[in-house]
């Protein structure tokens, strides 16, 4: 059976546990706190049963019990095929942790770090085994949103990348591969350009942020769950995307150079913002919305997995 190493046991940390259990992969979870990895498992256990109350996972119980604790990295680390690293977002925590998982971990093993900006060889430079480093960055929660950014380093060896996605494959997972290294890989770089561009939007006094949710909520999103924007836009003119480009190509970049001067995440237009937002930040609120979110997304996912073929066996 193939072992995991979870280092690093926060959101994400046990998210990754989640999916590699609920996959048939024996999972060692260390975190530095200790009491931290222990509580994971409670969360690890709600998310299973959630899954499996959704047709995702079929025996919740049996999946939770493929997940030990760890009390020391070199423990987590014996045996593994991939370690996927979801510690503190800073090179200097990258740097010091990828070092010690390359000390300790088995040479054929796989390093990865769920890092949402940083690139690998910010962190993997100076390793003797940086040709099996890379980034492999989920989206919060990847038991249940299953896309999976691999970034390799210039130095990371191919075949690591391949195994690599392989697993991420067997995993659930939808991996794609950056062909070059880029601050924030493809999600994060779209999703920045989207919320710069609603913080203005609310920042100038156009719509309220209420609106601007509803346009992503009952708009765009409806059809980004199934389509790309590729994908989309060849369906908005009848000469395909050449066609949708000839037509709005020009409207479109002129908002683009409008839209690019500012801050829209200063202080100022965020106070701006949230004069105008309703929700509070309280725990309980926050704690329940990511319930409620959850179920959704896995009531989302289980559609999807019943109409993933599209017409013409696209
Ligand atoms: N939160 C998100 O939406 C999201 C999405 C994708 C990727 N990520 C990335 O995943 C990583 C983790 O983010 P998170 O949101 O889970 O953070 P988090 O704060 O919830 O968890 C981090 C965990 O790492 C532990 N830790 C700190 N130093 C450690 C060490 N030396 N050894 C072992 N464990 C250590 C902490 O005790 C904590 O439990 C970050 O790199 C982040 O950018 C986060």
């Amino acid at each position: 059976m193939t072992k995991i190493a979870i280092v690093g046991s926060g959101l994400i940390g046990r998210a990754w546990a989640t999916v590699f259990a609920s996959h048939g992969f024996d999972v060692a979870m260390y975190d530095i706190d200790h009491a931290a990895a222990k509580a994971a498992r409670t969360h690890i256990g709600r998310n299973l049963r959630e899954l499996a109350g959704y047709g995702l996972v079929d025996d919740p119980k049996e999946s939770l019990a493929r997940i030990r604790v760890a009390d020391r990295l070199q423990d987590a680390l014996k045996s593994v095929a991939l370690v996927q690293e979801n510690g503190p977002e800073t090179v200097e925590a990258k740097a010091a942790l990828f070092a010690e998982m390359d000390r300790l971990a088995p040479r054929s093993a796989i390093l990865a770090s769920s890092t949402s900006f940083i690139v690998a060889s910010r962190f993997s430079k100076s390793l003797k085994g940086r040709h099996r480093c890379l980034v492999a960055h989920p989206v919060n929660p990847p038991h249940l949103v299953p896309i999976v950014e691999l970034a390799p380093a210039p130095w990371t060896d191919p075949e690591v990348v391949e195994r690599a996605r392989k697993i991420y494959l067997r995993a659930g997972q939808v991996p794609i591969t950056l062909r070059k290294e880029m601050p924030g890989f493809v999600l994060n770089r779209l999703q920045a350009v989207l919320l710069a561009e609603a913080f203005r939007i609310v920042g100038a006094g156009v719509a309220s942020p209420q609106d601007v949710d509803k346009t992503i909520r009952d708009g765009l999103g409806l059809r980004w769950s199934f389509m790309g924007p590729f994908e989309t836009i060849e369906l908005n003119a009848p000469g395909g995307i050449p066609d949708y480009c000839a037509r709005y190509g020009k409207s479109l970049t002129d908002m683009v150079a409008q839209s690019a001067a500012g801050d829209p995440f200063g202080a100022e237009n965020v106070s701006r913002i949230m004069s105008e937002w309703t929700g509070q930040q309280d725990a309980a609120r926050v704690a329940a919305l990511s319930k409620w979110r959850d179920g959704r997304l896995a009531a989302l996912q289980a559609h999807k997995r019943a109409a993933r073929r599209k017409p013409n066996g696209q």
